[in-house]
Order: C-alpha cells, then sequence, then structure tokens
C-alpha cells in the first residue's frame, strides 16, 4: 500500500465508524471514536474502548488515562502523533463498562481493517480486552511487558504483540503503574525485532538484505522505513539499558531479552 491509500483506507474507516449503527454502543454515544494517528507510523497502540473524554470529543485517550499515555511514550522520545491510537470498540460503553462480547465482535472487522492498512511492525495492546485478541486466554497480570507474534486471526500476522497494562487501571494503582513505566521500555527493543524479522522474511521471499539495527546507533523512531517519501521527524533513542524486557522464541513465548543476547 502506498502512502496515499493507506490514508484513504484509514479515512474511510473513521467515515464508517462515524455513522455506525452495528451494536447498542451506537444509541448513548455522542461520537464514535475511530482512532488516529500517523498513518506511516510502524506502532500502533490498542485500547479498550472510548471514556467519557473521548465520547465527547471522538478522539482516543483524551482523558486521563490518555494523559499517563503520553508521558509513557515520552520515556521513549515519542509522541502521540508518531503513532496510532485505536480502540477494540470504537463507541462508549454506557457509565465506562467492559464491552460485551457481541459489540467487540460487531466492532472487530474495523480494528481488523485499520490493522490491515497500517500495516504495523508492533501493535501495543492497553489492558485485557485489546491483549484478549492478539492473545486469547492470557492473563494480563503474567503477560504485560512481554511480546509475542501476532497471529493471522487477530489481523496482525506480521507484526509482534506487546502487552501492557490499561493506562487507566495505572493511574489507579501506582504498583501498577511503576510496571507500566518498566514494561514500555521494552517497546523500542521490540520494534528492533519486528524489523529484522521482516527484513528476514523479505530476504527469504528475495529481496534485498537489510542488517539487523543495534540500538546504539538505530533511528527508533516508530516510523516507517521505506523508499516512499515519509515526513516523521527523528526522534532520540533511549537509553540501552532501560530498552529490553523481553523478547519472543521460536515457540513464540516470551522469554527475557538478556536471554537471547540481541545487544
Ligand atoms: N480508555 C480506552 O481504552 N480508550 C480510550 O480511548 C480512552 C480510555
Amino acid at each position: 500500500m502506498t502512502p496515499d491509500e493507506r490514508r484513504s483506507a484509514l479515512e474511510a474507516i473513521a467515515k464508517e465508524v462515524a455513522v455506525c449503527t452495528r451494536c447498542r454502543l451506537a444509541q448513548a454515544r455522542t461520537r464514535a471514536v475511530p482512532g488516529e494517528g500517523n498513518p506511516e507510523t510502524e506502532v500502533m497502540f490498542v485500547g479498550e474502548g472510548p471514556g467519557f473524554n473521548e465520547d465527547r470529543q471522538g478522539r482516543p485517550f483524551v482523558g486521563q488515562a490518555g494523559h499517563l499515555l503520553e508521558k509513557l511514550l515520552l520515556t521513549l522520545g515519542w509522541t502521540r502523533d508518531q503513532v496510532f491510537i485505536a480502540n477494540v470498540v470504537k463507541c462508549r460503553p454506557p457509565e465506562n463498562r467492559d464491552p460485551e462480547p457481541d459489540e467487540i465482535a460487531a466492532c472487530a472487522p474495523f480494528l481488523t481493517r485499520q490493522l490491515e492498512a497500517l500495516d504495523p511492525a508492533v501493535v501495543v495492546t492497553l489492558g485485557r480486552y485489546s491483549m484478549a485478541r492478539f492473545n486469547p486466554g492470557a492473563k494480563i497480570s503474567q503477560v504485560h511487558g512481554t511480546y509475542r507474534p501476532g497471529t493471522p486471526e487477530s489481523g496482525a500476522p506480521d507484526s509482534l504483540v506487546y502487552f501492557l497494562y490499561h493506562p487507566a487501571a495505572a493511574t489507579r494503582d501506582p504498583a501498577i503503574e511503576a510496571a507500566s513505566y518498566r514494561d514500555i521500555a521494552g517497546v523500542p527493543a521490540a520494534l528492533l525485532e519486528a524489523r529484522a524479522r521482516r527484513a528476514n522474511r523479505d530476504t527469504a521471499a528475495g529481496g534485498m538484505v537489510v542488517p539487523a539495527e543495534r540500538t546504539e546507533d538505530a533511528n527508533i523512531a516508530p516510523q516507517r522505513a521505506t523508499t516512499e517519501p515519509t515526513e516523521r521527524p527523528a526522534v532520540a533513542l533511549p537509553a540501552t539499558s532501560d530498552v529490553a524486557t523481553s523478547s519472543v522464541a521460536a515457540d513464540g513465548e516470551s522469554v527475557p531479552t538478556d536471554q537471547l543476547g540481541l545487544f
């Protein structure tokens, strides 16, 4: 997909979401929240569903949880306009209740199409509903701070999926907040690994050999590295010692990165 095609696909999805009536959440919403961000990003964040502020503004993560998400991103030197942020359900569940399975199912094709259009190298899930789409049956308390390859069913077969606690949970619990800061520090390492996996895949398919990047000199901006023009600024690299927390073994299980000799 070219950048223009990607942008058009995302805009088309957003237009459909804005007028969607596929489930009961449409009745109580003020505005649908399709998601937003940089169409050329390599990193997509997926939350649960809009809350009060998001419902008013039609934008994801603009309340207290969003404020914390922005602070977490800043620890990597990233800003929200460098990534793409969306949700599992695009309309606010009344009183911020959990989304129902049929609501998640009704909204799922929108997220699938967003994943297909963005083709992110890394998907970062925020909370258990988002985690469940990519890692059904897992427990967030066990998998937070780890990542694994996306499956075809998840809609992100070419991605590494990185699990974080939901920022709203972090705003309520200092232990979860501390874990979230530790966990997000591992995302750049996942991005490097995802790039290397994609480069190897392209090589196997007869493409150019692209050496794996090292954290000391890599541009860890969450920016698609293509021959196509992009307008994204480079961002600073987090300290190597802060970066890696886990990685993915051949069987798809997450293991601590320091066992892999990656850096
Ligand atoms: N919580 C979410 O899961 N998504 C938002 O957009 C805001 C809060």
